[in-house]
């Protein structure tokens, strides 16, 4: 057995203290596992006076987290704080000792993932930071790297797919089911990360990154929440056979030169296998083309299952040190770019509140057609005041629909546009 490898763990809050509890837990087995026994060196945090969910002998705890990331004698720094700064400034003083990295931080990697790709001399693994316990980035950056990923769609945030499920299981407005997911500790007091989507799109830039070769940041990434869904929406969906769902959808562009990166609520057939992923859980759909469609499931957060999936980054960059390797660096390889949100190309349902007399099929139909956006199907429904259109295209660009919705906004017998919303799993051209 090799000298020991030391650690140095950076936060002991939800992730932290399950990380430390496991690598004094199952030292045997992880020393059996590396070669080398994976020894705790250190653990920094904010307040030392705070109780941690895991037993530490307190001479390892330390407020100094710079001086323990630079110890010559620390070979692997974990860091699970979290957020931009002191976390990029910490992991830059690590990687510049040549010390191998393990991050869960995803706003980290997806705002500034450039800057420490290309400062890390040992290994940056980051498997923890998209979609906690679920295996991801291995499987993309490394089983997959013989393949060519066509898309990406993922329910990536366990908070809006709680929320949303409660609407369509129990017809629940967003607020109500927004509510129940804070009491239940689903959601955090301030929501606004999950429920805007920022969280999805920071992990969206990541899986994009990764499965196009390609550079993508957080700001590259087209962005809206669920707070705009309604139980009516939910209601609709469901009459036609669909979902709602928040996704995380990366995608080539039919010519394969640049990818959609993006992050909204869309419809899905009840059918689809993303459909039946239910309260707070997480999946990703890649579909590539050899492998064809696959499915990763499973629990995207939590200290426990995000602390799994650390652990497993641990043992690997722990072997690699051993072997005097490293693993896959960042492959970029391919620099797509993102293309604006105008330019992608998928299915749309739309409700419009119009006037309840002959001729406004035909109006409402000309003011797509003139758009070149073609309807798939369409169904009226109530009469009088309640008179309602609800309209499935064919694939279309965003651009021309955004401009045919100005354009059925204009229209005299249109009272309101009601909801406009992208239908996505399902390939009828
Ligand atoms: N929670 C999840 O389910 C989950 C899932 C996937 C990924 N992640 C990612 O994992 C990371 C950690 O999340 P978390 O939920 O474990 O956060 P957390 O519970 O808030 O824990 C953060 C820890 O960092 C410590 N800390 C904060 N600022 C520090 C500083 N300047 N110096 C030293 N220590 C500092 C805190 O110390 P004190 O305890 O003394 O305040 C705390 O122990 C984040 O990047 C998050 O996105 C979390």
């Amino acid at each position: 057995m090799s000298k020991p490898v030391k650690v140095a763990l950076l936060g002991c809050g939800v992730v932290g203290s399950q990380v430390a509890r496991l690598l004094q837990e199952q030292a045997d087995d992880l020393a059996a596992r590396v070669g080398a026994p994976l020894e705790l060196a250190g653990v920094a945090v904010r307040k030392m006076s705070r109780k941690r969910e895991v037993d530490l002998d307190p001479a390892l705890l330390t407020t100094d987290a710079h001086a323990l990331v630079t110890r010559p004698d620390v070979d692997i720094v974990v860091e699970v704080i979290g957020g931009i700064e002191p976390a990029r400034a910490l992991i830059l003083a690590a990687m510049a000792g040549g010390k191998s990295i393990v991050s869960a931080n995803k706003a980290l990697l997806a705002e500034d993932g450039a800057t420490l790709h290309a400062a890390n001399k040992a290994d940056l693994y980051f498997e923890a930071a998209v979609a906690g316990a679920i295996p991801l980035i291995r499987p993309l950056r490394e089983s997959m790297a013989g393949d060519r990923v066509h898309r990406v769609l993922g329910i990536v945030n366990g908070t809006t797919n709680y929320i949303l499920d409660k609407m369509d299981s129990t017809g629940a407005s967003f607020t109500d089911a927004l509510e129940e997911a804070q009491s239940l500790g689903y959601a955090e007091a301030d929501p606004t990360a999950d429920i805007e989507g920022f969280d999805a799109a920071a992990k969206a830039a990541i899986l994009a990154g990764i499965a196009f070769h390609s550079r993508v940041t957080a700001s590259d990434v087209h962005r809206e929440g669920i707070t705009g869904v309604s139980a009516s929406d939910v209601a609709s969906a469901k009459a036609m056979g669909y979902v709602i769902k928040l996704l995380a959808i990366c995608a080539r562009s039919d010519d394969g030169r640049s990818i959609g990166v993006r992050v909204h609520p869309a419809m899905i057939p009840r059918t689809h296998p993303l459909a039946g992923v239910r309260e707070a859980y997480n999946a990703v759909f890649v579909e590539a083309e050899s492998a064809g469609r696959l499915m990763f499931y499973g629990a995207g957060a939590g200290g426990a299952p995000t602390a799994s999936a650390v652990l497993g980054d641990i043992v690997a960059v722990a072997r690699n040190r051993i072997a005097g390797t490293r693993g896959p660096s960042e492959s970029v390889y391919a620099d797509l770019s993102v293309h604006p949100m105008g330019e992608t190309v998928t299915r749309y349902h739309v409700s419009l509140d119009v006037a309840d007399k002959p001729g406004v099929l035909a109006t409402v139909a000309e003011m797509f057609s003139r758009h070149d956006v073609s309807i798939q199907t369409v169904r009226q429904e109530g009469r009088g005041d309640d008179a309602q259109l609800v309209l499935v295209t064919h694939r279309a660009s965003d651009a021309a629909l955004s401009t045919t919705v100005e354009g059925l906004r204009e229209l005299d017998i249109v009272r309101a546009v009601a909801s406009v919303m992208r239908v996505e799993g399902d390939e009828t051209p």
